[in-house]
């Protein structure tokens, strides 16, 4: 089973820093944050490879993940095993490029990688997110499992004024994930899911759960998207796709806590997502914290 990680966008909110780093490739301490994607997108047992969708603008994240023997040699010869080690783990990871000829939408993303998933479910992890612990994609594959393979996303409440940023689902909460007894919109509810609508107005919204980036989806969807016409922002929408696939399959939505992840959508957002990282790792926290004047650990 693959894991499609779209990464094709020119991160505009990351301007300048982005002109000639792609924001894929922003470091949390010392790794790119698309590495923690791809980590966690390789955590659920069957998941054996991620597609980046790229675009040729930004060939830095293909050279990322791509051997640099000289480089290696370099390290090595200086006495730099470790870092060479670290350099390398990222090039050994399973990871291949589809590259988008042009932005045309997260459906349009999607289909980039018909070819690559096999008639095979597979995953979407959206690339300004990720979560340290790597349940969520765990919880969502349990669920399919549970319902017969069916697709699953996950979900969280927003406050209703927020709505028309996101996708958001409509539907009736049917279960918990096992050993939990969440119900409506407390962690670990499940779903079914009746309806789903992109960017509504906060009087069309159908429920206050959003849609936070993460898909087990059915390889139907990929035949819907082939055929879908453009939607909110005139792009091809994979939550249009997706509601059409509701007409012909189930589908389930889990309820998420979002904090449980670290956002990096814009720059206050990624610069408290490397503070958190920061606090937790050893190697960091102290010089942290003596930053901030706490010199003493709370
Ligand atoms: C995309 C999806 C949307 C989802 C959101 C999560 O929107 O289309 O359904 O809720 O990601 O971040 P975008 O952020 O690309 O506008």
């Amino acid at each position: 089973m693959k894991a499609i990680i779209p990464a094709a966008g020119l991160g505009t909110r990351f301007l300048p820093a982005t002109k000639c780093t792609p924001k894929e490739l922003l470091p949390v301490l010392d790794k790119p944050v698309i590495q923690y994607v791809v980590e966690e997108a390789l955590a659920p047992a069957g998941v054996d490879g991620c597609v980046i969708i790229n675009s040729h603008e930004k060939p830095q994240i293909e050279a990322y993940f791509s051997e640099d023997p000289a480089f290696d040699a370099l390290l090595r010869s200086r006495g730099k095993d470790d870092l060479a080690d670290k350099v390398r783990a990222a090039e050994s990871l399973p990871v291949s490029f589809v590259y988008q000829q042009e932005p045309r939408g997260l459906g349009h993303a999607v289909l980039c990688a018909k070819d690559e998933v096999d008639d095979e479910p597979f995953f979407v992890l959206l690339g300004d997110y990720f979560v340290p612990d790597k349940m969520m994609n765990k919880h969502m594959a349990e669920v399919s499992k549970a319902h017969g393979g069916a697709s699953v996303i996950a979900v969280a409440p927003v406050e209703p004024d927020q709505v028309s940023r996101y996708g958001i689902i409509a539907g009736e909460c049917v279960g918990s994930l096992d050993g939990c007894d969440a119900t409506g919109e407390q962690e670990g509810a499940v779903w079914k899911v009746s309806g789903l609508v992109e960017k509504p107005s906060p009087e069309d919204a159908p429920s206050h759960l959003f849609i936070v980036g993460r898909y087990l989806l059915s390889p139907r969807i990929m035949e819907l998207l082939q055929t879908q016409a453009p939607g909110a922002g005139n792009e091809i929408q994979l939550t249009d796709a997706m509601a059409r696939l509701l007409e012909e399959e189930e589908m389930y939505a889990v309820v998420v806590d979002p904090a449980e992840g670290c956002d990096t959508g814009t720059p206050a957002a990624w610069a408290a997502t490397n503070a958190r990282l920061a606090l937790a790792d050893p190697a960091s926290a102290v010089a942290f914290r003596e930053a901030l004047g706490q010199t003493k650990l709370v």
